[in-house]
């Protein structure tokens, strides 16, 4: 068992499970329209973007992003609910 933190809290996890996957263990809903547990992983939407460190200063897309042992996953900062806004009216201009 690996283990990481999702905003501050620490989680123990199987390895090869995904940020997305993570985050839910520590009780994190964290939005998503192309994810799903039962289908390959598409990573097109963007929407279930995360702040990861280490990690480059951009947010990342969860569902697609291994988690890894000593990882920081935080999903309610200022970056990520910006991203997460741009995304959506980007979905919503576009559809
Ligand atoms: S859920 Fe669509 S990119 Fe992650």
């Amino acid at each position: 068992m690996a283990t990481a933190k999702v905003n501050g809290v620490e989680v123990e996890f199987e390895p090869g499970m995904t940020v997305l996957q993570v985050a839910e263990l520590a009780g994190e809903e964290i939005p998503r329209f192309c994810y799903h547990e039962r289908l390959s992983i598409a990573g097109n939407c963007r929407m279930c973007l995360v702040e990861v460190k280490p990690g480059p200063p951009k947010p990342q897309a969860s569902c697609a992003l291994p988690a890894a042992e000593g990882q920081e996953i935080f999903t309610k900062t200022p970056m990520v609910k910006k991203a997460r806004e741009g995304v959506m009216e980007f979905l919503l201009i576009n559809h």
